[in-house]
């Protein structure tokens, strides 16, 4: 495992933190990959009761590494970042998030099948995808309107704002926020709480709490899967990237 997406289990917590901070801790291809490697490891052992997905204490994640969506799409199902949302969505055992600063792109969409996410009182939440040319992915499409609302969900991601703690809260899309200077450890003290519970009951629990859209969930991450595809071949989501990368506003009126 590289550097960029660290591991350790200490008292049943098995710590996964993104770590790539120069570049606002944006996912790569290869940490997709390592990441489910992680999810997988958490799942296999025992001794690991509550899988606790951190970044850095003031930037979560700026999403998917933008290079890599130039230069290595997603080309099919099985490519890192739909893999790794796949891994996520069927984790058996309980998957905690701390986050703060930037939560973007797939760094908000993966929070919807984590089981209990809290955030600094800094997070700013974003999912860019319309204003990127792109379209929703990772069963944002399914589990959002179930989470916020039809209408709250449409103005999340057709006008990619960004977002708070304390909205975020409001709407349900995160269980708490904190100071940032405590959020952390009050993290912690929770995640400690769950690996101390009964733990083929909290499995038991997950599996019963999720089992009525499982289906539904396989079903729409193969259809948002597609779409976003062909979706970063459009020439609106290429300007958009390129114009990120050059540091520049893009410019939609080109397209008809
Ligand atoms: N992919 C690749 N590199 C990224 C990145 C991403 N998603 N997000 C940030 N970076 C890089 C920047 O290019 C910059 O690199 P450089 O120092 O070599 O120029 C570095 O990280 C710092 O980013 P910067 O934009 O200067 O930081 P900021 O504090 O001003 O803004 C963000 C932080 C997260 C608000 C901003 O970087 C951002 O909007 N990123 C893009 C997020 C996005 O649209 N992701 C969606 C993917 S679906």
């Amino acid at each position: 495992m590289s550097d960029n997406i660290l591991t350790k289990l200490e008292d049943g917590i098995f710590y996964v933190t993104i770590n790539r901070l120069d570049k606002k801790n944006a996912i790569t291809n290869e940490m997709y990959l390592e990441l489910i490697d992680a999810v997988n490891e958490y799942e296999a052992n025992d001794d690991a009761r509550v899988l606790l997905l951190t970044g850095d204490k003031m930037c979560f994640t700026a999403g998917n590494d933008m290079v890599d969506f130039l230069e290595c799409p997603p080309v099919d199902d099985n490519s890192p970042s739909p893999a790794f949302l796949r891994t996520l969505s069927q984790a058996k055992k309980p998957l905690m998030a701390a986050v703060n600063g930037p939560v973007v792109g797939i760094g908000a969409t993966m929070l919807m099948h984590f089981d209990l996410v809290y955030a600094g009182a800094s997070a700013k939440f974003n999912m860019p995808f319309c204003n990127l040319g792109l379209c929703p992915e990772g069963g944002t499409t399914l589990l959002l309107p179930q989470v916020i609302g039809h209408k709250k969900a449409c103005e999340l991601i057709m006008f990619g704002e960004s977002f708070d703690a304390k909205t975020a809260k409001e709407c349900g899309f995160i269980n708490d926020h904190f100071n940032d200077d405590e959020y952390l450890d009050k993290i912690i003290s929770k995640a400690k709480r769950l690996a101390a519970q009964p733990a083929s009951s909290i499995r038991l629990t997950k599996h019963m709490l999720k089992r009525s859209h499982a289906q539904a969930m396989g079903d729409t991450l193969y259809y948002e899967g597609q779409e976003i595809r062909k979706s970063l071949k459009t020439p609106e989501s290429k300007e958009a990237i390129s114009a990120f990368m050059d540091k520049r506003r893009p410019d939609f009126l080109q397209f008809n």
